[in-house]
């Protein structure tokens, strides 16, 4: 049987694309994966800002900048002006990415750079906590080890960093991928798992099935090696995540924070089957 979570996927691309040459997935595969931003998605982000009347907002994983830039722009138009929007990063391209996309907007919108670990210290420092924070597009799960245990360790000390920038009452918005249902297709063979992580639809990632093919090509219950695929460019590339299932993100955001909704790609999908799982907790 042709099973796809054996452990060449881990490093090697598969056979139908074993010509395809290997590039960074940040500047090689995310500008196209990632496509545009969705009116309706942007909306749902602006709508909780306005409904709590919050006022000083950070990307934690600010990637190319458009989600950021995006709610900054439709709340202004929208007569809600921001105190403070600001975002952190850790990679390289991606702060080059952001600060081009905001100063062609025109927007004065600062860049901290800063690994979670080493959070709240930055540079440049930050000044201020948030009433908003959130971290979008499957980031959390970078966060991780070899035992489901540890890697619960890891992300709630992650979130433990994330809480203590964030205000009492404030809110923090956070996704993960649907590991659960990742999880139910290990052990698939190959054609089975591309007949299953097929979704109608796409959230965040709006270039997903169009230009670049993903699908969860390793699959074991701590980590996870998705592989994407450009077939018109003939590049792929791939992210070891370890996974966070609904239990765990439950139990990591307790700590500090109360759960106030669960949705599943902004309502489109179920507990069982979606592409992303999204919690918007309020601080403690
Ligand atoms: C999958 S990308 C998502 C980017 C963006 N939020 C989006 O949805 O397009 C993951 C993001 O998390 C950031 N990230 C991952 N590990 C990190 C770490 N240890 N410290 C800070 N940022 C990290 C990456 O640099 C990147 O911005």
């Amino acid at each position: 049987m042709d099973f796809v979570n054996t452990l060449p996927y881990i490093s090697n691309p598969i056979e139908e694309f074993g010509d395809f040459t290997f590039v960074e997935w940040e500047t090689g595969i995310y500008p196209k994966f990632k496509g545009g931003t969705k009116l309706e998605e942007i909306k749902f982000f602006a709508q909780i800002i306005q409904t709590h009347g919050l006022k000083k907002v950070l990307d934690l994983g600010v990637g190319s900048g458009l989600e950021l830039s995006h709610i900054q722009k439709i709340l202004k138009e929208e007569g809600y002006p921001l105190e403070h929007v600001e975002a952190n990063e850790v990679d390289d391209s991606f702060i080059t990415m952001s600060q081009e996309l905001f100063s062609k907007e025109g927007q004065d919108i600062q860049i901290h750079k800063a690994n979670w670990l080493d959070l709240p210290k930055a540079t440049p420092p930050y000044t201020h906590n948030f009433d908003f924070a959130f971290l979008t597009g499957n980031s959390l799960t970078y966060i991780g080890g070899g035992t489901r245990e540890y890697t619960k360790k890891a992300q709630k000390s992650v979130i433990s960093k994330f809480a203590h920038m964030i205000d009492k009452d404030g809110y923090l918005f956070i996704d993960s991928r649907n590991y659960d249902y990742i999880k139910s297709l290990m052990n698939l063979p190959k054609q089975d798992i591309f007949k299953n992580f097929t979704f109608d639809y796409a959230i965040y990632y709006h270039g997903f099935q169009d230009g670049i093919i993903v699908f969860p090509a390793y699959i074991s219950d701590t980590a996870v090696v998705l592989h994407y695929y450009d077939k018109e460019e003939k590049i792929w590339s791939k992210l070891d995540l370890y996974p966070i299932y609904q239990d765990d993100m439950k139990e990591v955001l307790s700590e500090h924070f109360e759960i106030q909704d669960i949705y599943y790609d902004f309502g489109k999908g179920t507990a069982e089957k979606s592409l992303f799982v999204q919690y918007l907790a309020k601080k403690k």
